[in-house]
């Protein structure tokens, strides 16, 4: 039987093995807690130590700049509200209202947070679009600060179309702005999404100029519902949950002890060999594009070709919906995604692809797959071969007038 393709890794990625062995035991006999003072508690302080020394290395950062968290969710709720709530807790603040700068293509925990505190009337907020290309201009950034400003946070890789945005830039215009600022004014605070990036992109955050960074370890073949949140030393943040003194009291709540020493592992794992897998994913997803491109007609990639992360296609198909679409190759054996997400019942398009100036129609048929260092050649010509099929029967079945562009071939 052939086995199932998958090509969702911008969704979830399996565990590495190695990963695996490595938190096997703290499920079984290490299964201390790690705030527990007897040599059970001890030997799992030392392995989530063990771990946060890996990750901050990886960032270039020291390791009480690593917050553990339950995943990029929470690491991004933290940021938007955390700063806000230290805002707040000073009293001169009390009569202005912060501002905050973000983009109009962000995963929704951070537009959904934006929206909330929005909404509380907390914070006013900007949303920048991206250019048809899908990535933020700076010097759409630059106008948007105002003297209020306290936060910017930007997606280092767009989870949808996998388009970079110029992180390192406005680290520098960030850093710039604040050294020209009064010791009285308000100071802007830069963070990063970089939970699609971590495989691929420089994460040094003294390069990039970030102050926070968030991430999740099931992106990188590590565990799910583990979180790192990167804090600079010194930032402005307060914790936003109550409960116990973990995680330099940022982040309360026992720690998850295998899937810190899995997030640890995985981290390792991509300073290792995040360099070669990325040549390799990007061969095998230029192959990809060029032939689903040569292959279907009346197909479009979304997104930047050049500015892009290695492992992302996103195609609209003329005349195909994209949850049928996404149906019929899964009875196919194919596993891809969309963008669309289904609210009150009704499907509504990716505001991803509608920020990048696609209309309704084009957003609804598009469809995203994404590869990681499992996949292989064989795969993506089985997948290509699966989707030529599928697209030209939903595009019969819709009566599409391109049904005309087959039948004469
Ligand atoms: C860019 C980005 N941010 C945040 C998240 C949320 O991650 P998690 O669900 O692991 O908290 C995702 C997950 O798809 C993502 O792609």
């Amino acid at each position: 039987m052939q086995k199932n393709i998958y090509l969702d890794y911008a969704a979830t990625t399996p565990v590495d093995k190695e990963v695996l062995r490595e938190m096997l035991p703290y499920f079984g006999e290490k299964f201390g807690n790690a705030m527990s003072i007897h040599s059970f508690g001890q030997e799992a302080l030392q392995a989530v130590d063990e771990a946060r020394g890996k990750i901050a290395t990886f960032f270039n950062a020291t390791p009480s700049e690593i917050i553990f968290t339950s995943g990029a969710t929470e690491s991004n709720n933290i940021t938007i509200k955390g700063v806000l709530k230290s805002y707040y807790s000073k009293p001169k603040n009390a009569k202005i209202k912060p501002h905050i700068i973000t983009s109009a293509i962000e995963h929704h925990c951070i537009l959904d947070s934006c929206k909330a505190v929005e909404q509380e009337k907390l914070a006013e907020i900007s949303y920048i679009k991206p250019g048809k290309d899908g990535v933020v201009k700076i010097s759409d950034i630059n106008n948007a600060i105002k003297t209020n400003t306290i936060l910017i946070s930007v997606m280092y890789v767009n989870n949808e179309i996998g388009t970079v945005q110029p992180i390192e830039k406005i680290g520098k215009l960030v850093k710039k702005i604040n050294a020209q600022k009064k010791e009285t004014d308000f100071k802007i605070l830069f963070h990063t999404d970089a939970t699609q990036a971590i495989n691929y992109c420089d994460c040094d955050t003294k390069k990039i100029g970030v102050d926070l960074l968030s991430m999740s370890a099931h992106k990188i073949y590590g565990p799910k519902g583990v979180g790192i949140l990167y804090v600079k030393k010194g930032t402005a943040i307060k914790k936003i949950q109550d409960g116990g003194d973990q995680e330099y009291k940022m982040r309360a709540g026992t720690h998850n002890v295998p899937g810190i020493v899995g997030a640890g592992k995985a981290i390792e794992l991509v300073q290792k060999n995040g360099q070669k897998d990325a040549k390799k994913i990007q061969f095998l997803r230029d192959y990809l594009i060029e032939k689903v491109l040569r292959e279907i007609p009346h197909t479009m990639l979304n997104g930047s070709k050049i500015k892009r992360s290695p492992n992302n296609a996103n195609f609209t198909f003329r005349d195909v919906e994209g949850e049928g679409l996404l149906l019929s190759l899964d009875m196919e054996g194919v596993a891809g995604s969309t963008g669309s997400a289904c609210s009150s019942g009704a499907l509504s398009p990716s505001h991803v692809l509608m920020a990048i100036g696609l209309k309704a129609e084009q957003a609804h048929g598009s469809l995203r797959l994404t590869l990681g260092k499992y996949t292989t050649k064989q795969e993506i010509n089985t997948a290509v071969q699966k989707l030529k099929t599928v697209v030209v029967r939903l595009r019969k079945i819709s009566g599409s007038v391109l049904e005309d562009y087959y039948s004469n071939k």
